[in-house]
């Protein structure tokens, strides 16, 4: 059995569980103290890695307030979490009616609500996007954010341990361990174990004309293996509670306080962050307390409460498009029209195909087949291996437009030939800003469906017939928008999914190129046979009419919300992810990605945070003319001492 012939010769592995006793940092809001240096809003993934490196310097002070509290059930560290959301673990939202999607609405909101964020409760997949992904957030207008510039904080963040020998052998797995730093915060790892048909799979992708490559973590386009947040060791989840927040709880400088929903930002007269006020929530979990509780933040105020409640928070704090505002009553402290615009997600439609002739073991035979099951039991009871020790998979394709759809110039000259404002929401109509900046981001991404080092679908495989089909660079725009008659309610949240029709056609496209795969001599070998979305189906009307009943608006990859883009584009923060129009803020979490990597984002916001942090410490170190020197609103030091000299950015200044 070619499965069993992946026998697993790891050289020791710890079977002891993971202590989830926390010496913790935790606080009760009785106990936050009146000032800090640092106060980081939202303690999710990126909190988590902002507070973890602030506080690395005992003089300074850092708060985390965290709405969700330090996960217990160690069940949460299991690889089998990686497919099991939680609800309790998650914000309570869904989305309005979606015109693109046929109508449909109530559709599932996915934002974590727990210590770690979507680190805790994610799907661990770790991979990045492509270096286009990132180059086109520097051609934005956004210096510094190329692959080349953030490669150093995705090692910063991720070290890999490789695959067992045998499995490498037998599915020939490539990797290049100079993507990756060595004993980083998080431990990537693969499981001990794949199904065969992985292998058919691969070689299936190949005859359908999509090119591998060693290493996805350097070029995430074409076919290749990623790893899983898994630690090699205790074959445990790892995220930011066990690399950033565990290994810091003797530090005294730094708080955590849980349960607490952070309102607003408070300014002096010079719209500079002076801290935050928030309330704790009820016990029971279910309401929140009378008492409006304030924290000072004497160096900098840090937005990490996500893609769905950083824009809220802001725009609560008068932060925003000022039409909203003036509509919920909030003074306009600044207009800040990209505030809740700008949003993007990868929505996901899915194919499934029968296999008559399929290789053995396969996934079934984890549910179907007793003598299996019992072996990846005891294989796992005995030392954490074998089937056991999958999560979501670890192999796929990015597929490339010109790869994807023989017609893909004339996809290229849809776009162009598009109105710019046409597909966009309502707000934007308003604000030439955002549509300037839309209007470069369709550029951008013209440019990269062009060429083979982007793919616009993401397939990934892990031997069953069923394939998601994940559209990665749409162009339509979504908005998360407070709600004007109860700001303190749940944001409205707007995928606008499939509204620009090209987003449609492309997983009509999808459909074919899954077709065309299922035809590659290496796959017939499995004989598969059509279930969804019927072989019946085959006009390009019919496709995508399907794909807009079927298509989930989400894999969980909100971002965009508080966009870092130059203040002439809708952006929200400048590269040095403080916010316009005010000093003392930044943000420094999903919400500030301008264009969302063609991947899952997690080792994003990893490389996103670390880079916020030295960002942060940059500017706030207590050498006057290191700081900021300038710009509307400015308090502190306007002192630049020779060999620095002052830099415009934006609409700010900064010292070089
Ligand atoms: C179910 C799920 C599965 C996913 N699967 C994958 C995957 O397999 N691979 C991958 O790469 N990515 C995945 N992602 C995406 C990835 O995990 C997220 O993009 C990432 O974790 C976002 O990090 P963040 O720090 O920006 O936000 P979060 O981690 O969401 O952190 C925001 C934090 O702020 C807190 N907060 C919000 N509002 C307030 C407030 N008013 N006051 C105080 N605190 C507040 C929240 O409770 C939360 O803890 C998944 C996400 C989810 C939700
Ligand atoms: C794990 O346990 C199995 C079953 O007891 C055994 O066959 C295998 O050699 C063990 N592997 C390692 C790496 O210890
Ligand atoms: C979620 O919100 C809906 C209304 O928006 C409410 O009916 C439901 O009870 C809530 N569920 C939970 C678990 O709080
Ligand atoms: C969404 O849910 C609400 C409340 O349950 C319901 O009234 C409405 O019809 C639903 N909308 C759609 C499009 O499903
Ligand atoms: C069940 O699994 C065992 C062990 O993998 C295998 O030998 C056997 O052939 C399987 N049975 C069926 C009916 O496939
Ligand atoms: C799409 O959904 C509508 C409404 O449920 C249905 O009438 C139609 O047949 C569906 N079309 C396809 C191609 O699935």
């Amino acid at each position: 059995m070619a499965g069993l012939a992946v026998l697993l010769a790891l050289a020791s592995v710890a079977v002891a569980y993971p202590a989830l006793h926390l010496e913790a940092r935790q606080i009760s809001a009785q106990e936050a103290r009146a000032s800090y240096d640092y106060v980081i809003a939202g303690g999710g993934q990126a909190g988590l890695v902002i507070a973890n490196r602030l506080s690395e310097d005992p003089s300074k002070t850092v708060l985390v307030v965290e709405y969700g509290h330090l996960n217990t059930d160690p069940a949460q560290e299991e690889p089998s979490s990686a497919t099991a959301y939680k609800q309790h673990l998650l914000y309570n939202v869904t989305s309005t009616v979606q015109p693109g999607l046929n109508g449909r609405g109530n559709l599932t909101v996915y934002a974590a609500a727990v210590v770690g964020g979507g680190s805790t409760i994610n799907g661990m997949m770790l991979d990045r996007g492509a270096p286009d992904d990132y180059d086109n957030w520097a051609k934005l207008g956004n210096p510094g954010w190329a692959f080349k510039d953030l490669l150093p904080y995705f090692k910063k963040a991720t070290s890999l341990t490789p695959p067992i020998p045998e499995l490498q052998r037998e599915f020939g797995i490539t990797y290049d361990l100079t993507a990756y730093g060595k004993n980083s915060p998080v431990h990537l790892s693969f499981p001990t174990y794949q199904w065969p048909a992985v292998k058919v799979q691969y070689q299936g992708m190949l005859q359908a004309g999509v090119k591998p490559q060693k290493e996805g973590a350097l070029n995430a386009y074409g076919l290749f293996w990623f790893p899983g947040a898994l630690d090699p060791v205790t074959v445990t989840r790892s995220y930011a509670v066990s690399g950033y927040y565990r290994p810091v709880t003797a530090r005294k400088n730094l708080d955590l306080l849980t349960g607490a929903r952070v309102n607003e930002i408070t300014f002096d007269k010079s719209k500079r962050a002076t801290g935050v006020t928030f309330q704790a929530r009820t016990a029971d979990g279910l309401g929140i307390e009378d008492r409006v509780q304030t924290v000072k933040a004497t160096r900098e105020v840090v937005l990490t409460s996500g893609f769905l409640h950083t824009p809220q928070i802001l725009q609560r704090s008068g932060l925003g498009p000022a039409e909203l505002l003036r509509r919920a009553k909030i003074p306009v402290l600044v207009d800040l029209p990209g505030v809740g615009s700008n949003f993007q997600d990868h929505a996901v439609a899915s194919t499934n195909f029968r296999f008559d002739t399929d290789v053995t073991p396969n996934p079934t035979f984890l549910t179907e087949n007793a003598t299996f099951k019992a072996w990846a039991d005891e294989l796992w009871a005995a030392n954490r291996t074998g089937p056991r020790s999958m999560t979501v998979g670890n192999v796929g394709s990015w597929i490339p437009l010109s790869v994807l759809a023989s017609d893909y110039k004339n996809i290229l000259k849809t776009i162009s030939s598009q109105k710019v404002s046409e597909y966009l929401p309502s707000n934007y109509a308003g604000s030439s800003a955002l549509l300037e900046g839309y209007k470069a981001q369709r550029k951008l991404l013209t440019n990269s469906f062009s060429r083979l080092t982007t793919g616009v679908i993401e397939l990934p495989f892990a031997g069953r017939g069923t394939s998601s089909l994940s559209l990665e660079h749409p162009l339509s725009r979504g908005t998360v928008m407070l709600d004007p008659k109860n700001k303190y309610a749940e944001p409205i949240v707007d995928y606008n999914t499939f509204v620009n029709p090209v987003d449609a056609l492309v997983i009509a496209r999808a459909y074919g190129f899954v077709r065309r795969w299922m035809k590659t001599p290496a796959m017939q070998t499995l004989s598969p046979v059509e279930v969804l979305p019927g072989s019946q189906l085959t006009t390009d009307a019919e496709l995508v009419e399907t794909a807009r009943n079927v298509t989930r608006p989400s894999t969980m990859h909100g971002s965009g919300t508080a966009a870092m883009a130059p203040r002439k584009y809708g952006g929200v923060v400048a590269p040095d992810l403080l916010v316009y129009g005010v000093s003392g803020l930044s943000v420094g979490d999903v919400s500030i990605i301008p264009l969302v990597p063609g991947a899952h984002t997690c080792a994003t916001v990893y490389a996103v945070a670390e880079k916020a942090a030295d960002l942060i410490k940059a500017r706030t170190r207590d050498v006057p003319f290191l700081g900021q020197c300038g710009g509307a609103g400015y308090t502190g030091s306007t002192v630049c001492k020779a060999p620095h000299k002052c830099r415009s950015l934006g609409d700010r200044k900064s010292v070089v």
